[in-house]
């Protein structure tokens, strides 16, 4: 019960800035109480909370707040002032290799960018963040049950998470590991950071992205699904065309080991610690972090899997007055390329015609799998749609564990090595919602349509109504 316990805490620290939303909160406890099952008020308890720990006494910073109070009437057809690169020219189809300079790629993320930004302070100071609202209007909403699991769940300043669940001691080691190495870092700043920097991140979805998400998970907090095509699915889903996402993602690299981080926005959000050996540990305290990716996504019908997607970096270098302004945009990805390597052997292989990458920056490494697009932050053996693709739950309201029961989105043995093995072909393979993961393997899990954070709600909500309570945090081994 603690995290009810902290629950509270939470409400009653924020209340005086948000008493609209709280109020809204708390009612809609009140009202279910009596008539519900007392376990439905508890899931919707845990659903909706903003953060897994409270602020503690005296801490005078931004809180948090969900936003979830997700439209209930269909949004419609997005408008060009509202979706301006849905109106953009752009061919997702040419089958041939594109490049940055010759095709509206630029424009196309550009145009993105000029909604991702509009409203927002744009130096993204820590006493401001990420505005969800804009002259009082819900412009963002974000995912529930993210502030459930106390290793990498929400934390209270900014509502960043540690990017995926899973155990700190398997943070180090695993195929992909949570904490990763920068490029352009010093050897000092290795042996200063022997683990790897932390990446915490907050996304969060457009009106259009909202009005799906309000019926995948409505108040109850119980996920709500239903069958399409002959497969169990998320009520909502798909994300209607006109869907964005966006997440703003921070790392705790210092511009002395990454140069190109130097003046960007400074957040102290509460993440982990670390021990004397430098390993990350359960404890958590407020701690500096610099926004060094921004992510896109966009439903677009015009691509082969219905989404497109395109990072950012930031750049101390990058012209620009303002941190918004020195984001870069790195790239564009629509599909897996399904005949590239590692999906097919490198004989077979043909030049990547899915992704776009911008060349010009210098800086960053940007690669994914194979010249396919991964974020400065992300894995090079993976890619945006390559992972994205792969967000499932688990089928009959199992825990999902990945690469037993939901795909393995984070990797596998020989995953961009083994050129046409069963599981590259199934990881770098296009398959739109509501098709299931190509490998029968996984047969029965619920496709979420790309949405990762989707897969960490319904991981949670499984957790919650398996065993009762989250499952607890364990430090790695020694320190
Ligand atoms: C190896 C896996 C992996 C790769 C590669 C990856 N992501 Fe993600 N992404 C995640 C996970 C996990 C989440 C959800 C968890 C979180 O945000 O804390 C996520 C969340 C997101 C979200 C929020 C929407 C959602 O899915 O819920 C966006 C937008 C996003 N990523 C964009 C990108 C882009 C753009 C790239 C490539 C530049 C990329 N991602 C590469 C794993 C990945």
């Amino acid at each position: 019960m603690k995290n009810r316990f902290n629950k509270k805490l939470v409400t009653l620290a924020v209340s005086s800035l948000t008493i609209g939303a709280v109020a809204a909160c708390s009612s809609a406890e009140t009202e279910q109480a009596p008539a519900q099952p007392a376990e439905q008020s508890i899931a919707a308890d845990f659903a909706f909370q903003n953060a897994v720990s409270a602020p503690p006494p005296g801490y005078q910073g931004p809180v948090f707040q969900l936003s979830h109070d997700y439209p209930t009437e269909d949004p419609g057809q997005c408008p060009q002032s509202e979706c301006p690169w849905l109106y953009i020219d752009v061919d997702f189809t040419s089958g041939v290799p594109v490049n940055w300079e010759e095709g509206p790629w630029n424009d196309y993320i550009m145009a993105i960018m000029s909604v991702v930004v509009r409203g927002q302070d744009p130096n993204m100071p820590n006493e401001v963040g990420f505005r969800t609202k804009i002259d009082g209007e819900t412009m963002w909403y974000h995912v529930p049950w993210m502030a459930y699991d106390p290793t990498a769940g929400r934390e209270f300043a900014h509502g960043t998470t540690n990017e995926r669940t899973a155990h700190l001691s398997d943070f180090i080691g695993s195929p992909m590991p949570n904490a990763t190495m920068l490029q352009s870092m010093s050897p000092s700043c290795q042996a200063q950071f022997p683990h790897g920097f932390e990446s915490w991140a907050v996304g969060m979805y457009n009106k259009w992205g909202g009005y799906a998400l309000g019926q995948a998970i409505p108040d109850t907090g119980e996920p709500a699904l239903t069958t399409l095509e002959g497969q169990t699915v998320p009520k909502g889903l798909p994300f209607p065309e006109g869907t964005m996402v966006t997440k703003f993602l921070t790392t705790n690299a210092t511009p002395e080991c990454v140069p190109y981080l130097a003046n960007s926005a400074v957040w102290l959000v509460n993440r982990h610690e670390v021990a004397p050996d430098r390993q990350y540990l359960c404890q958590r305290a407020l701690q500096e972090t610099r926004l060094t990716q921004v992510d896109v996504a966009v439903v677009d019908e015009r691509s082969p899997t219905r989404w497109v997607y395109g990072t950012f970096g930031y750049s101390a270098e990058a012209d620009g007055d303002t941190v918004l302004a020195r984001l870069v945009p790195l790239g564009l990805q629509w599909g897996s390329d399904p005949n590239t390597f590692p999906a097919v052997t490198a004989q077979d292989s043909q030049p990547a015609t899915e992704s776009v990458l911008n060349l010009d920056v210098g800086i960053y490494e940007h690669w994914g799998c194979a010249s396919r697009l991964a974020g400065p932050v992300d894995n090079p053996q993976s890619s945006c749609v390559s992972c994205h693709g792969s967000a499932f739950a688990a089928a009959d309201g199992a825990i999902s564990v990945m690469g037993t029961n939901v795909p393995p989105s984070f990797g596998f043995t020989g995953i961009c090595e083994a050129g046409g093995s069963p599981e590259n072909a199934a990881y770098f393979a296009n398959y739109p919602f509501p098709q299931a993961y190509p490998d029968p393997k996984y047969a029965g899990a619920i496709p979420l349509d790309t949405s990762l954070q989707l897969e960490v709600a319904f991981t949670q909500y499984a957790t919650f109504a398996n065993n009762g309570k989250p499952t607890a945090c364990t430090n790695p081994d020694q320190f």
